[in-house]
């Protein structure tokens, strides 16, 4: 019998070779961003229980977690501060003897060729764990959170940070960054914005790594998980304000809007593999149901796939070794 198709497409997946030839996405070293969470005032580091693997180290272990990662040839980090000097509105994150200021000036002595990203938030500030100043009516006031956000910038970008990531979800937040930045001279710091962050039952674990005693929502000022237009709008208005970078958050539930948003920009785009991917797939691994690495290095490649240039990932350390493989 001598069936006549006008096409096969399993002529090219006859072997693997021609199935690299072939492949249309890569993934490689450079696209990853491996998260580090910092806590002040304790001597060990700590194991997060839901994030297995992942862990809050002392300040004094920052250089050599730093360094590992360099040395493994990781090129980006992004630091998360594990604050025990909250207060209302978060203020020791403009400290310049605060948390962040002092990572990022570790981070940068001990690898001053690792890229030093920080996440420029509030949350892990203040008493309460909300994304800024909370008013009178109890809910995040945007622009006085902008302001706050102006003076973070510059205390991190004066400690020596590469790159700046707010993930606040303030209206305005990089019109109000790029200016108090260029006005002090650093035209040439880049942005890396949480442009279209969802609030999301994702990052549960991310409450635990960061021992956040937040009570309650984002709701008020982090996207609705219903939206796909509004999620490009997001990012677009991002763009317009100066924003370099671009970022999905979550990642995996969030396919089509990292594909949305590339269609709709020229920028690099990044995706946050959240702490709650990370402990689905843990956990699902741990019991012997999934292939650990054949599904995170498949999900990896579905960011590509849907058009992220870089991946933040607890990950990151996994998959250098995988590639290798
Ligand atoms: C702070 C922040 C969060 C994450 C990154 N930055 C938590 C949140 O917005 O509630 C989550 C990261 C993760 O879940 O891995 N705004």
């Amino acid at each position: 019998m001598n069936f006549d198709m006008p096409f096969r497409f399993r002529r090219l997946r006859r072997n693997a070779s021609l199935r690299a030839m072939v492949r249309e996405h890569q993934l490689t070293i450079d696209d990853l961003i491996l998260p580090i969470f910092v806590e002040e005032n304790i001597t060990e580091a700590v194991a997060i229980s839901s994030m297995p693997g992942v862990m809050r180290y002392p300040e004094s272990q920052l250089g050599a977690v730093v360094q590992r990662a360099a040395a493994a040839g990781i090129k980006a980090v992004i630091l998360f501060g594990v604050s025990h000097c909250k207060d209302q509105d978060g203020s020791d994150t403009w400290s310049d003897e605060g948390l962040m200021v002092r990572c990022i000036r570790e981070a940068k002595r001990v690898e001053p060729s690792m890229m030093v990203i920080s996440d420029n938030c509030f949350c892990e500030y203040t008493e309460h764990g909300h994304c800024g100043v909370i008013d009178a009516a109890g809910q995040v006031d945007n622009d006085l959170t902008l302001e706050n956000l102006q003076r973070q910038s510059l205390a991190a970008a004066r400690a020596g940070v590469d790159m700046l990531a707010p993930s606040g979800m303030m209206d305005g937040m990089i019109a109000a960054m790029r200016e108090a930045l260029d006005e002090e001279g650093f035209q040439q710091l880049p942005i890396m914005s949480y442009s279209t962050k969802f609030a999301s039952a994702f990052y549960g674990p991310f409450r635990d790594a960061v021992d956040s005693n937040f009570k309650g929502d984002r709701n008020a000022y982090q996207m609705d998980a219903a939206n796909g237009r509004e999620a490009v709008a997001e990012s677009i208005q991002d763009e317009a304000e100066g924003a370099d970078i671009l970022m999905v958050k979550p990642g995996m539930a969030y396919l089509d809007v990292l594909y949305r948003i590339r269609e709709a920009t020229t920028q690099p785009l990044a995706v946050y593999h959240v702490s709650g991917e990370y402990a689905m797939v843990k956990a699902a691994a741990a019991a012997g149901v999934v292939d650990e690495q054949a599904v995170v290095m498949e999900s990896m490649l579905a960011f590509k796939r849907a058009g992220a240039d870089l991946i933040i990932t607890y990950y990151a350390h996994d998959i250098v070794e995988w590639l290798k493989g």
